[in-house]
């Protein structure tokens, strides 16, 4: 049985004020069986850390550089982010692809980087509408799981997350329907079980893309539907509690 992970991908939103606010808010919700996760831009990570330390909120980094350390002007090394107990960083998201032009390689490179310090990559892939609508939708996601299985082998997905995001129903409005969501799961995790059996039952699928409350509890139904990756709503402490609620 996969324990469902609702993660919080902050964006680059907040302020210390909003910060303060926002996980008092969350620190009051009761333990969940979920484990919940938060991605605060990197500025706010340290105060997050501390905020969070006696609780059960888990943190992730919002992006790594594939070095390891040096001269590289404005990144963050996967090194740093111990001082700060980061668990969790989001490699891969459909904006760090589009905006920032990180390819299936570069993202791929950042994922055997964050390995290398035992940080757990939450691997986001998904296509576009324009992919969806010429049926690309599971040659895009193979495609892009391939170019992470390649570079670090099947057996890493066991200490990986993967997280299917329509780059459609990002940040839209318009999230994909749990039967779409469960559709590409399935593909997704029947890709991976052409490599490994075992590792493809284990490795645990959320969803993301406008997920909310009033749709949240349809998707947790679905059985390769392992949680969701949330963003708008997740800076909004009651709507990202119900989300964790309707997870279970
Ligand atoms: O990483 C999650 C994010 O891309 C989804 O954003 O605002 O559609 O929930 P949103």
């Amino acid at each position: 049985m996969r324990q469902k992970i609702v993660a919080g991908n902050w964006k680059m939103n907040g302020s210390k004020e909003s910060i303060v606010s926002l996980v008092s808010g969350l620190l009051k919700m009761k333990d969940s069986n979920s484990e919940v996760v938060i991605a605060p831009s990197f500025p706010y990570l340290s105060q997050v850390c501390d905020l969070v330390d006696a609780s059960s909120l888990v943190l992730a980094a919002q992006n790594i550089s594939h070095e390891v350390k040096g001269a590289y002007t404005g990144e963050v090394s996967a090194s740093m982010l111990g001082d700060f107990g980061v668990k969790y960083v989001l490699l891969g998201h459909s904006e760090r692809r589009s905006i920032y032009g990180e390819t299936d390689a570069i993202v791929a490179s950042k994922v055997k980087t964050a390995l290398e310090f035992r940080l757990t990559p939450m691997l986001c892939i998904g296509e576009t509408l324009e992919e969806r609508q010429s049926n690309q939708t599971l040659a895009v996601c193979e495609r892009q799981l391939q170019a992470v299985i390649a570079l670090v082998g099947i057996e890493s997905f066991e200490k990986m997350v993967v997280a299917y995001e329509p780059v459609w129903a990002i940040g839209t409005g318009l999230s994909a329907s749990a039967e779409q969501a469960q559709e590409v799961h399935e593909s997704i995790r029947a890709f991976l079980a052409k490599s490994s059996e075992s590792v493809s039952q284990k490795v645990q699928i959320l969803y993301g893309g406008s997920v909310k409350a009033s749709t949240s509890s349809a998707l947790f139904q679905m059985p390769d539907v392992d949680g969701a990756l949330v963003g708008g709503a997740s800076l909004d402490a009651e709507e990202f509690i119900a989300i964790i609620k309707a997870a279970g």
